[in-house]
């Protein structure tokens, strides 16, 4: 791929907390050993730009860089990294596409033309994934694998390894429900499609009713509304009384989710949250009107609340490299793998269209700010070339 490297390029930024995008410019990185330069084609907005950009989360440094999830083209690889495990997207050459989760330094984030990140966040785009199916995945796709191994301790076939497929699961657990409130969410339809593949065949779905035939179709066994007022009885009644074993609260609002989930958890269950918890909901959709709050420590909140014996987890994936295993091989091997095989299936996704690339980056965090996303990712063409 003959691309003239340019040494600096464009980016969004945000200049200051509850603000909006501004264009700036970044100098491009050339790899080190062990990374990657590659040009982001579609990148993905989430709901954690806005907890960071409107809540403060993570006490972020501004001008402040966003985005993790993208699909793009390598245009130069950095050297063999002789101390790095070996994985297969250490053999990428300039031109292949690729699919990341990238995240840290704001070189390796993904709302800029061009980023630099370890190619162990990067894994092959397969041919029938499109570019703009393939920037829906990563991010959430890793966050179900996460949540289901080190908050759930779910086995996925040959330990936590998740290599193995469906039939390598001889799990006595594959059978007992996996309650997913929010399957709506891109972490939940992916954690109901990887908990089918590996067979988990009781997966109760609760979202809105217009997304429940296609919950039926990524694997959830029984469908919920939360919007029903009976809700929390309708749920309680399917499972007989009995308290779930594994609980997934993908959205991790305070009183959207968690509330109704500690009148249905019970001795013996463990529940993943997604961070932040929102504990105070933006009430505008332009980011100015009263300010968004949120909790990183799960035990402050509701606590006393749950029934003796639960066990709440605060899920954070942005540990997951704390596992080698997947650190090398999640992203670089096992992501593609399942997406060549039509396993998982890319989220539904929503493009944000707009003449320049800090319009389609304003309108998407737009979107997110008005919580106007419902089953769909929200994504946008990020590279002008
Ligand atoms: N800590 C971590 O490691 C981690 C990782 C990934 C994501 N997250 C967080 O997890 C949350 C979800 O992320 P995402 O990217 O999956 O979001 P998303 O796809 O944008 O979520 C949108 C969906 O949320 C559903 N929803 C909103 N409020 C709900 C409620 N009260 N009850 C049930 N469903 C509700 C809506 O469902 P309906 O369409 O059915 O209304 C909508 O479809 C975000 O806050 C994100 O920051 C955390």
């Amino acid at each position: 791929m003959a691309t003239t490297i340019p040494t600096t390029h464009k980016a969004v930024a945000v200049p200051g907390l509850r603000q909006n995008y501004t264009l700036i410019d970044r100098p491009t990185k050339r790899p080190a050993p062990g990374e990657a330069l590659v040009r982001v084609d579609w990148a993905a907005s989430s709901p954690a730009d806005v907890h960071v950009i409107d809540g403060g989360v993570a006490d972020p440094q501004f001008p402040f860089v966003t985005g993790t999830c993208f699909a793009g083209t390598v245009v130069q690889m950095g050297a063999r990294d002789p101390a790095a495990a070996p994985h297969r997207t250490q053999d990428l050459r300039a031109g292949d596409p690729v699919l990341g989760f990238t995240f840290g330094p704001p070189d390796r984030k993904t709302h800029q033309a061009y980023l630099t990140t370890p190619t162990y966040n990067l894994g092959r785009r397969p041919p029938n994934v499109s570019p703009e199916q393939a920037s829906t995945v990563p991010a959430n796709l890793v966050t179900a694998f996460h949540t289901l191994t080190r908050d759930l301790g779910l086995p996925l076939a040959d330990g936590q390894t998740g290599t193995g497929t469906a039939t390598d699961n001889k799990d006595k657990d594959k059978d007992k429900p996996v309650l997913l409130w929010g399957a709506a969410s891109g972490v939940g339809q992916y954690a109901a499609q990887v908990l089918r593949h590996y067979g988990y065949a009781n997966v109760v779905a609760v979202a809105s009713a217009r997304h429940h035939a296609y919950l039926a179709g990524l694997g959830a066994t029984a469908c919920f509304d939360y919007r029903d007022p009976d809700v929390v009885e309708r749920v309680r009644a399917h499972l007989g009384g009995a308290a779930p074993p594994y609980v997934i609260d993908c959205i991790g609002s305070r009183e959207g989710t968690l509330r109704p989930l500690t009148k249905i958890a019970g001795a013996g269950s463990r529940v993943a949250v997604m961070l932040p918890v929102i504990t105070r909901e933006a009430a505008t959709g332009d980011g100015g009107g009263e300010v968004p709050e949120y909790e990183m420590d799960i035990g402050k909140v509701l606590a006393g609340e749950w029934a003796e014996g639960v066990e709440v987890r605060g899920v954070r994936t942005y540990f997951y490299q704390e596992n080698e295993f997947f650190k090398y091989h999640l992203m670089p091997e096992i992501v593609p793998d399942l997406l060549a095989k039509g396993v998982i299936q890319p989220n539904r996704y929503k493009v944000v269209e707009g003449p320049t690339m800090l319009e389609r980056a304003q309108g998407a965090l737009d979107i997110l700010r008005g919580k106007a996303q419902s089953g769909e990712k929200i994504i946008w063409r990020v590279s002008d070339e």
